[in-house]
């Protein structure tokens, strides 16, 4: 693998599930599975497999047909929960077991009443076992974010020595601010013994909106691996969302990084989850909103007319959306209705254009937004024909 690539490791099945009343039926899992295999992500954690049954029924059928990405099952360090992760991946062609232990003072304390050596007793125990079963273990430090640097990079040595190919670093409550966390991944690939046999992951939360932005600071300090879902779904207010890490490495290219998504899926992807989810996409959610590529207000709409990247960093076709969208209000100019009527059919001379503007500003102050059937109506009304 080159040094420059990042891997995508694809939670949406796992972390992404974890809203409440976004509850997936097998069925569902496979059809999304199937999807973010095809989409080019490198890992796909399928879920929690002692959770419940049914989530140990999906991992194991999307096992079988996975046939490209790693696929992944999360374990809190207990040997049950890793035993039957490993089962649960007992038809992977990539099994990956994905273990770990709350490390911060907090998780310490008060989740686990135990002290900071025996945590790391316990992580080394669940790598060890988990080994017995797969060759692919990633260890995870919950709440690494707010875990002391020197006491995280203890923790990381150790379970490098325990055989883990993966160290996940999770901001589990999204507090980091980006340059903390870049820091932090810095500080490990300086202070841990062996880390540069293995892969450091960014998991990152986004309680304050700051998942997309730390994600990005840690692979820029060495991490090549990012933990995401589609649409940014997951706990409380989210993951980091898959579509916006991969396409602002795809925009900013002397990063030297890359993934190998196929970015002209990613608005079809994003459909699907949300459709399947019953999880509304915001209309301004970066990369795959509605409004992503809409311009409305007159300034924009005559830049984009004139050349698309006066307003527009990315060409929407790189990311499977057909075209952008000039949309009529109140706010549009000439040029936009000209543009819109020619394309439903109607070729406008100058005169033309002036007085059907000034009937088009009247539909505009009534209604939120002037479709195609409107523009037809305006037509009508100066009989002006096709
Ligand atoms: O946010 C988190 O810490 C997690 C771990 C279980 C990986 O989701
Ligand atoms: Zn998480």
């Amino acid at each position: 693998m080159s040094d420059n690539k990042v891997q995508i490791f694809d939670t949406t099945l796992r972390d992404g599930e974890q809203v409440p009343g976004c509850k997936l039926n097998t069925e569902q899992k496979l059809i999304i599975a199937e999807r973010l295999d095809l989409l080019g992500v490198d890992v796909i954690e399928a879920g929690f497999p002692v959770s419940s049954p049914g989530d140990f029924n999906s991992v194991t059928e999307i096992t079988k047909i996975i046939r490209n990405s790693t696929v992944c099952g999360l374990t809190r360090a207990v040997e049950n929960d890793i035993k039957v992760a490993a089962e649960a991946l007992k038809y992977a062609v990539r099994p990956r077991i994905h273990t770990g232990i709350g490390t911060s003072e907090s998780h310490i304390k008060h989740k686990f009443n135990t002290t900071p050596e025996k945590i790391i007793e316990r992580g080394v125990a669940a790598v060890k076992y988990a080994k017995s079963f797969v060759e692919d273990v990633e260890f995870y430090a919950e709440d690494a974010g707010r875990t002391d640097n020197e006491y995280l990079a203890r923790v990381c040595e150790a379970m490098v020595a325990a055989g883990a190919t993966v160290l996940n670093i999770p901001d589990t409550t999204g507090y980091c601010l980006p340059e903390e966390y870049g820091a932090k991944i810095k500080y490990l690939r300086e202070n841990v013994k062996g880390i540069h046999n293995v892969t450091l992951s960014c998991h990152c939360h986004n309680d304050l909106g700051l998942a997309t932005a730390n994600s990005i600071a840690g692979v820029v300090n060495g991490a090549r691996q990012i933990e995401c879902t589609i649409n940014g779904i997951g706990e409380r207010a989210g993951n980091t969302a898959l579509e916006e890490v991969v396409m602002i490495l795809k925009q900013h290219p002397y990063l030297d990084l890359h993934t190998d998504i196929n970015t002209k899926l990613l608005y079809n992807t994003s459909k699907m989850v949300s459709e399947n989810m019953g999880m509304f996409v915001q209309p301004n959610k970066a990369i795959v909103g509605s409004n992503a590529f809409a311009h409305s207000s007159g300034i924009h709409q005559d830049g984009v007319i004139k050349n698309r990247e006066t307003y527009e960093i990315i060409d929407p076709e790189e990311v499977g959306v057909t075209e952008s969208a000039i949309v009529l209000t109140a706010r549009s100019g000439r040029a936009a209705l000209a543009y819109r009527a020619k394309k439903v059919g109607y070729e406008l001379t100058k005169l033309q254009l002036d007085d059907v503007y000034k009937e088009f500003l009247n539909y505009a102050d009534r209604k939120k937004e002037v479709v195609d059937q409107d523009i037809h109506k305006i037509m009508e009304s100066f009989d002006i024909k096709p």
